[in-house]
């Protein structure tokens, strides 16, 4: 027998309030498969929307729906301007001024000031995997997963502020999670020892989820007794920040700026001292490092003003026209790439989690979402039947009073990994490993290196497209041994080299056999 109503449910007491503050809410009809469910999937339902305030979700669904409805009226581009000249810095523009902005970033390092937070809660859905991303591997020859990378990163830049200011340092990083990935990123963290950092220096914390609803504004049912849950957005990391008591945390270790980052990017410079000591010397509070976007169609939101104030149009919010707007000087006028590396002050973030946070505005996605019917049949739908409801980590931007921009290279610090490689030629596994070990050829070469091919002959430094031969050098350096192309000189320097080149902390190995 099917339910119309939660009305009659007459069992404990939990369930009768339950029934109650759905009914009030107008979301009864998920309780209309409830009599068919086992004791224990009955438990689990309860225990899903125990702590759920419908009344607040209801609220959050209406605004999302009014805004969204303003956005496409109003036409956002049409109130957009590119970023000042006077807020950018640039890896390119300003090479005199780098050295004096990574000085300053490693002496706030060296001092126990900067924490790294890692946005790792998505579903990691275009890639097609049921594990969290960052445990992937993209096939390198050492087979490293993305936490891998970035906690050897961590590990090397804490080397290198520690030798330089010779005291010892710490960058504590904290990783955000959903209830979809929680369980497994921190299991694998345990199995591989916190890839050598110390496990009081990790910290995991959970983001919130929100129910998929219909446009209608009811939610989705998934299973009998069963909603549809997603992450509430990378933005959900200020409302975790004030529930999970980590600005407490950050405040305690006595933390000043902390370098927000995207799990997806292989070649994410994590605490990046350049990026730290240039926000730090241009006394921002918040900032946002870009690549030039070059390609119209490309999927990255763009750092620019709307009606004043800092924001990012994300890359569905944009219009094509917009989009391909041109300056004099022929490149595009919407052109600075968010790669999603964030800088913020404590003081700010603690700002925003007090004061802002209930302000940030869901932005709606329509999605198709499998439901299940009144005959409890689950349907896929062809076409969009609900909405998922995102904050985005970006919409801060608003309140900064000092905000900068910097710029860096595509090619030194963004390769993001977003598809399957079945999928779609770009963003994809054989993209990212191919990135980075063009970025480790060039440090090689950089460093007085060189690779011959197996007939001795010398390897062109440019590979050509004309013969084939535009695959990348197979070679990795181990982010223990370099953070950015320091440290291996001595190790290449006047030397021919065959792939598979791996250098590690043990040494320079060559023809490495990975299967590649
Ligand atoms: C994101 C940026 C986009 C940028 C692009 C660069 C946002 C909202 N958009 O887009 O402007 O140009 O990266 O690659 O930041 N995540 C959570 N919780 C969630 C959803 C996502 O932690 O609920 C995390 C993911 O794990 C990932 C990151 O946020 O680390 C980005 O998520 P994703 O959905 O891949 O963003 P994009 O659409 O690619």
């Amino acid at each position: 027998m099917t339910r119309s109503s939660s009305e009659d449910l007459t069992e404990t007491m939990d369930t009768t309030k339950l029934a109650k503050r759905l009914d009030d809410a107008g979301q009864s009809h998920i309780l209309q498969f409830w009599d068919q469910l086992s004791p224990k999937e009955q438990a689990e339902m309860s225990l899903d929307v125990e702590n759920m305030d419908f009344i607040e979700i209801n609220n959050f669904f209406q605004n999302a729906m009014k805004t969204s409805g303003q956005i496409s009226q109003e036409k956002v581009d049409n109130r957009m301007e590119p970023v000042p000249r006077e807020v950018l810095g640039s890896v390119t523009r300003d090479p005199e001024r780098l050295k004096e902005w990574e000085k300053e970033g490693l002496r706030c390092i060296s001092e126990n000031k900067v924490a790294v937070l890692l946005l790792a809660g998505g579903q990691g859905t275009r890639l097609g995997v049921l594990y969290p991303k960052g445990m992937y591997d993209v096939s390198l020859p050492s087979h490293k997963t993305l936490f891998q990378i970035q906690a050897e990163r961590i590990r090397r830049l804490e080397l290198l502020a520690e030798k330089q200011h010779s005291r010892k340092c710490c960058i504590p990083w904290y990783i955000m999670t959903s209830g979809r990935t929680m369980d497994m990123t921190k299991e694998f963290f345990s199995q591989h020892k916190y890839f050598g950092l110390r496990e009081e220096n990790v910290i995991f914390f959970k983001q919130g989820m929100l129910p998929a609803m219909d446009f209608n504004g009811k939610i989705i049912l998934e299973g009998k007794g069963k909603l549809a849950m997603a992450p509430d957005g990378n933005g959900g990391l200020y409302r975790a920040l004030g529930t999970q008591k980590i600005v407490e945390d950050m405040e305690k270790r006595g933390i000043s700026y902390i370098h927000v980052y995207c799990v997806d990017n292989i070649l994410v410079k994590v605490a990046d001292p350049a990026f730290i000591g240039f926000c730090s010397l241009k006394g921002a509070d918040c900032g946002a490092k870009v690549v030039e976007k070059t390609n119209p169609t490309e999927s990255v939101g763009v750092v620019c003003k709307v009606d004043g104030r800092y924001q990012v149009v994300e890359y569905s919010e944009i219009t094509l026209p917009t989009a391909e707007k041109r300056s004099p000087d022929g490149r595009l006028m919407f052109n600075a790439g968010n790669i999603a590396n964030h800088f913020f002050t404590l003081p700010f973030l603690q700002e925003i989690v007090r004061t802002h946070e209930p302000q940030l505005q869901h932005h709606v996605a329509q999605k198709k979402i499998p439901y299940v019917n009144p005959q409890g049949q689950l349907i896929k739908p062809e076409k969009p039947n609900g909405i998922k409801m995102e904050k985005f980590v970006f919409d801060i931007f608003q309140f900064a009073k000092t905000f900068v921009v910097f710029e860096v290279l595509r090619e030194d610090e963004f390769s993001p990994l977003k598809n399957a490689d079945s999928q779609e030629g770009k963003d994809n596994p054989t993209t990212a490993r191919h990135a980075l070990m063009s970025l480790h050829h060039r440090w090689i070469l950089n460093a007085g290196g060189h690779f011959v091919d197996e007939n001795g002959t010398r390897v062109p430094a440019i590979p050509s497209l004309k013969d084939g031969t535009d695959l990348p050098i197979k070679c990795e350096i181990s982010p223990l041994v370099s953070y950015g192309g320091e440290g291996v000189e001595h190790l290449v320097n006047g030397r021919a080299f065959q792939p598979t080149l791996m250098i590690d902390e043990n040494g320079v190995h060559e023809r490495v056999k990975n299967g590649l």
